[in-house]
């Protein structure tokens, strides 16, 4: 069957989802089949004002008239071919990235296709780089509870979550990952000890609740890291990409790491990820320690650049500062708040009532879309090309959602 000859139902695509897939999300009720700028277009022809951005992906804007027009002249042209020959998309996209952490700071990268891929080649960086360096013992990683990194066994391994569905089912977890109290920087202290490589953080903790590091923190970690001579790995696969005000949210700290992560944001809406890493650890992979069939694509790189050449040329970190800054206040103001927090457009709000579940859905109703963490967050990750009136016309949705939401609940 041709892709351009089906014409079914939604209730034939509901059908045939439920039937032929291994279903493990909480479906929005609606057939997506189109996308652009600010929205999301269904099935029925309905518009959703869309505060989800593809889980912080589509930052700059859905289908990117630049983004598309790249990957159509890419795909056209060649759409694979392997690491073997070297590539125009590889070779000017590295220099992007590695320009985009500002002079001397991380040197290197290196591709994957996802966010958990990108972890995980952090962290085997990060433990190469330790056992050469000081044998074979010296492989633990320090990560944060609440944290999140992945799916994949070392990413999920790497979450500080260990009663969470993330890992309940699939013990044992792979071995050398302690988890410590995110913000405590005694705790993360008190924890190194002569078998610790590398600690492991979020910038902001997204999946965690939308939990923001402290100055203090995360220059901290910066300190520790140095005194003991540990790869500090920030995971920037959701604050990346000028989600948090700047290209990348480390340059918001001001504190570099040497090992980051990246993905979603970064390509656009195209499988995309990787890390970047200063000399010193980079070093540590050398011929044939690490690949990836899909990593480094020729085409999904192609569209990682347009997207971040985007990113830079329409300046949307700042946006995302801006627009952010406005949004969280308002929000503040909506009925049965708890807190707001976040940084530049990586929001969450936090109510004093269990019903994110029934505000997501109410506000599904009413074609604005957001997620749910746990039983009372809203997180919101718009693209980055959001304007004040988006976000008024969001808050509004939500706000006669929180208020129906909490009628429910009573
Ligand atoms: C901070 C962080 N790291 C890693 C991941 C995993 O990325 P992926 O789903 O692309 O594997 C996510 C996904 O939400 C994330 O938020």
């Amino acid at each position: 069957m041709q892709l351009k000859d089906v014409n079914l139902t939604k209730e034939q695509i509901v059908e045939y989802t439920e039937k032929y897939m291994i279903e493990t999300y909480p479906r929005m009720p609606f057939v997506a089949v189109k996308a652009k700028d600010m929205y999301i277009y269904d099935s029925e022809g309905n518009a959703y004002l869309d505060f989800y951005g593809g889980i912080a992906v589509n930052n700059a804007g859905n289908c990117n008239e630049k983004v598309v027009a790249t990957l159509q002249a890419q795909v056209g042209q060649i759409m694979h071919t392997f690491n073997y020959p070297y590539s125009i998309p590889q070779a000017v996209l590295s220099k992007l990235l590695v320009e985009q952490t500002g002079q001397g700071k991380l040197t290197k990268c290196f591709y994957q296709s996802s966010g958990s891929e990108a972890n995980e080649a952090a962290i085997k960086l990060a433990r190469k780089w330790s056992t050469d360096k000081y044998g074979p013992n010296r492989f633990y990683g320090l990560t944060a509870l609440k944290g999140f990194h992945g799916r994949t066994y070392g990413a999920a391994s790497a979450t500080g979550q260990p009663e969470s569905v993330i890992q309940v089912g699939f013990k044992p977890m792979l071995e050398g990952f302690k988890y410590i109290e995110y913000n405590n920087l005694k705790a993360w202290e008190d924890a190194i000890d002569e078998n610790t490589a590398f600690i492991m953080v979020e910038p902001v903790q997204g999946e965690g609740g939308v939990r923001p590091g402290t100055q203090e923190f995360i220059q901290g970690l910066r300190d520790l890291a140095d005194k003991h001579d540990l790869a500090l790995i920030f995971d920037e696969v959701q604050t990346g990409a000028g989600r948090t005000g700047t290209f990348w949210a480390w340059q918001g700290f001001g504190v570099a790491p040497d090992i980051m992560s990246f993905a979603k944001g970064t390509g656009g809406g195209v499988p995309f990820g990787g890390i970047l890493a200063n000399d010193d650890k980079a070093a540590a992979f050398g011929p044939g320690a690490h690949g990836t069939t899909y990593g480094g694509s020729i085409m999904c790189c192609a569209a990682a650049l347009a997207q971040c050449q985007e990113i830079i040329d329409r300046k949307l970190p700042a946006n995302a500062e801006k627009v952010g800054a406005y949004f969280r206040d308002k929000l503040a103001t909506l009925p049965h708040i708890k807190e707001v927090r976040g940084k530049g457009l990586l929001v969450g709000a936090e109510f004093d009532f269990p019903g994110a579940a029934a505000i997501k859905k109410i506000g599904i109703a009413n074609k604005l879309l957001t997620t749910a963490i746990g039983t009372s967050i809203i997180r919101m990750v718009p693209p980055l090309i959001v304007t004040e009136a988006d976000c008024d016309k969001a808050f509004d949705i939500l706000k006669a959602a929180v208020e129906e939401a909490y009628k429910q609940t009573k």
